[in-house]
């Protein structure tokens, strides 16, 4: 099993400014890389509260417990964190943290189908109580709709070719397995989309993934509830690794960091939340040549200023 490599680390702890004995969420819990950063910066009176859907993600989270510190990790997608915290009495928060997408972990394991570089079943299910795998959607779902995820969430200049391609090779053989997809896709592609730059399947597979795991919906979700667990002077941080994520937290940190006036309506207020990285953060030439999944990263934060 590979390890994962928590991403901009210094960067997010310091951003979240923990207070010892603050309550502290963890959306995106993965191997606790995070986490455990946080729950160094926490004395015995703190709480970080963690999320993850993926069953190995929580079953090794429980050496974390071990520590003896307030730790909590909660099997649960973090589109329901606010009804969560609340079901449990938690109010409000000091900081929330979510580093988004798959853990190296999931990447690595071939079996799990999210890498387009090993043979495996598509399966791609960061939850796995989720019904849904890759294979049912490219095996059920009508070509225009597959076209549609392939465009929407992975920006795929190729999508309606592909999910031409993938709608006839299934009327013969059901698509099982990454290798198989990625065939489909190489053969489906213009060939001078084939010499462009990154792996020529990596744009559907992204898509899938997304859809699969409802990513953008969570997301959403996630950004609706977040401003109303903040207490004041608490701080948000997201990482993001794809530009629609990034567009996501973008707008939605400028609505809470702005209020729009107009001629005949002037501003009067201030926003109650203030942005505390104008630009996003990104990983220096140190981290990137540890790190690879760290290239694509962006963070960016929050901070609650008013009641
Ligand atoms: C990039 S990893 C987090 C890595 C972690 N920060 C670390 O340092 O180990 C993302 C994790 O979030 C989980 N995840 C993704 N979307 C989720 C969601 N909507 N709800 C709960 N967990 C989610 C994935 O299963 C994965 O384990």
């Amino acid at each position: 099993m590979s390890d994962h490599q928590p991403v901009l680390l210094k960067e997010t702890i310091d951003l979240l400014a923990i207070k010892p004995d603050g309550i502290y969420v963890d959306l995106t819990f993965g191997r606790g890389g995070h986490s455990r950063a946080i729950l160094d910066k926490l004395s015995f009176e703190g709480t970080l509260i963690a999320f993850d859907v993926d069953a190995e993600a929580i079953e090794e989270g429980k050496a974390l417990e071990e520590l003896g510190k307030r730790f909590i990790l909660i099997r649960e997608n973090f589109q329901n964190f606010f009804s969560v915290l609340q079901d449990r009495g938690v109010k409000e928060v000091d900081g929330i943290l979510a580093d988004l997408g798959v853990s190296s972990p999931q990447f690595d394991e071939g079996e799990r189908g999210f890498s387009y570089r090993m043979d495996a079943p598509l399966d791609m299910r960061m939850d796995q109580r989720n019904p849904l795998t890759a294979a049912k959607i490219l095996s059920s779902y009508p070509e225009e709709e597959i076209a549609r995820i392939l465009y929407e969430y992975g920006e795929e200049k190729d999508s309606r070719r592909i999910a031409h391609l993938i709608a006839e090779e299934r009327t013969k053989k059901r698509i099982e397995t990454t290798g198989e997809l990625v065939d489909v896709i190489k053969r489906a592609k213009r060939a001078k989309s084939l010499f462009q730059k990154g792996h020529p399947a990596k744009q559907t597979f992204q898509a899938l993934r997304i859809a699969v795991n409802g990513e953008l919906t969570a997301l959403e979700k996630m950004l609706e509830d977040l401003p109303k667990a903040l207490s004041l002077h608490g701080r948000a941080a997201i990482i993001t690794f794809h530009s629609l994520e990034d567009r996501m937290v973008k707008r939605k940190f400028r609505s809470l960091t702005t209020v729009e006036g107009s001629r005949y309506h002037p501003v009067t207020e201030e926003a109650k939340f203030s942005d505390l990285t104008r630009k996003p953060i990104i990983a220096t030439n140190e981290e990137l040549l540890q790190n690879h999944r760290a290239h694509s990263a962006k963070l960016r934060a929050i901070e609650r200023n008013k009641p």
